[in-house]
């Protein structure tokens, strides 16, 4: 059952986060369902720009469709990651999308606003909640580059009036995270302080953590060991996601950890089957590994085993 996710922060906010998975292809679409099926978690499907194109807009709409239908139980919503204006307005216009991510974050502060709020008012015309974002990751983004000794944190005090100007329905913040692989170098990590300032200044209103991957050691150690070349990748620690969720962090977004299992998977197993050629062998495996993935992800956001309690608001 597709939901908001505005629906899905009114269960979760102070208590757990919901995961946020981006999909480009069916074996990460089957992966996700059946691991979020196995947890008993709701979650949210992200499909970034890059995501629509890689085939066409409509292939991961239908895998969806499907997905929906072979897994009835399911609860989701389906949100574009990282819109521009025009991609927001394509997938508003749609239909099938029940959530979007504005993204004029690289703008500055007064256009960052005219944009957001042009998109606000177009999304809940027709039912459909708004995620903006203000501040800047490190590392990079589809359509913006920071450098990662730049990253802008964001301001507690400029949140409050962006929300207030935009009628935005949840807020993207950078508090350190960036995107990929690569996240941390020494002893950096989460500002706590930046979200705890937030959220004194935006009660209950839902935050939104980008960059969230952890990059676990053990899956980086073994795609090196396969022959890949990932050496320094490091990322979040998981297991301050709870700690995050008790100060208004409802979502968090997860790709680069999911990108690791395929690598893992695909590189051992041409490592360790020279002779096979059957894209099914290992497409199992890491529907497989991404399920158990996933589960373990929910496990740790504390959104696993809400599935009925959520249920119970949404219908
Ligand atoms: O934040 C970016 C997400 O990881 C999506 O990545 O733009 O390469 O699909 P992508
Ligand atoms: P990661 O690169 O840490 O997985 O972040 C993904 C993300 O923020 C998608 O919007
Ligand atoms: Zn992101």
């Amino acid at each position: 059952m597709i939901v908001t996710t505005k629906q899905l922060f009114e269960a979760a906010y102070g208590k757990y986060a919901i995961g946020a998975y981006n999909i480009n292809n069916l074996e990460q679409t089957m992966g996700l369902f059946r691991g979020c099926m196995d947890s008993q978690a709701p979650f949210i499907i992200q499909i970034s720009k890059g995501a629509r194109s890689f085939t066409h807009k409509n292939m991961l709409e239908a895998l969806i469709r499907a997905a929906d239908g072979i897994f009835p139980d399911a609860i989701f919503a389906v949100h574009l990651d990282h819109g521009d204006e025009a991609t927001c307005f394509d997938c508003i216009a749609s239909g099938f999308y029940s959530s979007v991510m504005i993204d004029a974050s690289s703008e500055p502060f007064e256009k960052n606003v005219e944009i957001t709020k042009r998109v606000v008012e177009a999304a809940h015309a027709k039912g459909i909640v708004v995620e903006a974002e203000l501040g800047q990751l490190g590392g990079v983004e589809e359509h913006v580059k920071v450098d990662e000794a730049n990253a802008k944190l964001t301001d507690p005090d400029q949140a409050k009036t962006f929300v207030e100007k935009t009628g935005c329905d949840s807020l993207a913040c950078a508090i350190g995270t960036s995107h990929g692989a690569f996240k941390f170098s020494g002893s950096q990590g989460l500002h706590f302080e930046v979200l705890k300032e937030i959220q004194k200044r935006l009660p209950g209103f839902p935050l939104v953590m980008h960059g969230s991957s952890s990059v676990p050691q053990e899956e980086v150690r073994r795609i090196n060991a396969a022959g890949g070349n990932l050496k320094g990748a490091k990322g979040v620690n998981e297991d301050e996601f709870a700690h995050a969720a008790t100060l208004g962090v409802t979502k968090v977004n997860i790709d680069t950890d999911g990108r690791l299992v395929w690598t893992r998977v695909h590189r051992e197993f041409f490592r360790d089957f020279p002779e096979k050629f059957d894209l099914r062998d290992p497409g199992k495996i890491f529907m497989s590994e991404y399920a158990k993935f996933i589960a373990h992800k929910n496990e740790k956001l504390g959104s696993a085993g809400q599935l009925e309690a959520v249920r119970k608001l949404v219908k």
